[in-house]
């Protein structure tokens, strides 16, 4: 917890089932693969950096009726456990689900096809968020900049091409979005988008309650979208992250709660890197239904 800045090194990283992984997480697959989920566990599953926190902070507030209080009893990152997350002496996210009574909420960032069977065949409802591929990537980068829990990013430019290439931690975008895409309409899972909840916050947090089964007044609706805006989530210790050591979250660097925003990718991309993005994405999301707004 006293560690400075500096003092600490990035993770290393390794492949499970070709998937990107920090070498922490391959270290103890096996127990992960064979997580016991129960039926009333809620999963959240996202890809890094499409909106998974502020997903969760819907999600606790809803559970708490829309107690303010309640929810500002923990960190987000110890009201729902992230279960492939492991740090080592200081975290481990299946301990941290483990011990929890039940019902749990839980946090992934797997993709479906290394989801543990559990949570399908207990067919636990799952909420997934997805954000369109630029603005992922460029959260991603910065990302990845102020945390020591990922590698050393590059360059943008060189973050630019690993991201393309899939080769970040849990691994291609196009494969993530998709995967759980196709396996929607089979499961218990909510499909939602970064953009639709930034456009209509209250007609996505509505259909979040619809499927959790929350009954909740439109007055306590509207108290979670103020509290779970951009600006109220990045002034709130329990949701921005600042409670980490800052020895592993440098927030001077990138916050974490950075801009919140849809289009940020137009300040990132130069002219070359959006022709090349867009050529290959045209050709990784020609076999699927899914569609994204890269802007409003
Ligand atoms: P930016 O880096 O683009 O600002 P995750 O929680 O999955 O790690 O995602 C983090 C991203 O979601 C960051 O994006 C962060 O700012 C953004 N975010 C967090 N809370 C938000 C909120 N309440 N409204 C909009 N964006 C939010």
């Amino acid at each position: 917890k006293d560690l400075k800045i500096g003092e600490m090194e990035r993770i290393t990283v390794d492949y499970v089932k070709g998937i990107l992984l920090p070498t922490s997480t391959c270290e103890i697959w096996d127990q992960i693969w064979n997580f016991e989920a129960k039926p009333d566990d809620l999963l959240i599953a996202t890809y890094p950096k499409a909106g998974t926190t502020w997903t969760q902070e819907i999600v606790d507030l809803m559970q708490n009726k829309g107690d303010v209080d309640k929810s500002r009893r923990a960190p987000i990152y110890e009201r729902i456990p992230f279960i492939e997350l492991v740090i080592p002496a200081i975290q481990c996210g299946l301990e941290q689900a483990n011990e929890m009574p039940s019902p749990r909420t839980l946090k992934t960032h797997l993709p479906i096809e290394l989801l543990p069977p559990s949570f399908l065949e207990k067919n636990c409802k799952i909420i997934y968020v997805a954000r369109n591929a630029k603005d992922n990537m460029v959260s991603y980068y910065h990302f990845h900049r102020m945390n020591k829990g990922l590698p050393d990013p590059g360059t943008w430019n060189e973050f630019f091409e690993k991201f393309l290439a899939g080769k970040v931690c849990w691994g291609s975008w196009y494969d993530h979005v998709k995967g759980w895409w196709e396996a929607k309409d089979k499961h218990q899972i909510l499909y939602l988008f970064y953009e639709d909840m930034k456009k209509d916050p209250k007609r996505e947090i509505q259909k979040v309650a619809e499927f959790i089964g929350s009954n909740l007044h439109d007055e306590v609706l509207d108290k979670i979208v103020h509290h779970t805006t951009f600006d109220v989530m990045k002034q709130n210790p329990m949701t921005n992250y600042t409670l980490i050591s800052t020895a592993v979250m440098d927030h001077s660097i990138s916050p974490f709660m950075r801009k919140g925003a849809v289009g940020d990718w137009k300040n990132y991309f130069t002219v070359a890197q959006n022709e090349r993005y867009d050529e290959d994405y045209k050709k990784n999301m020609a076999n699927t239904s899914l569609t994204f707004h890269f802007q409003f």
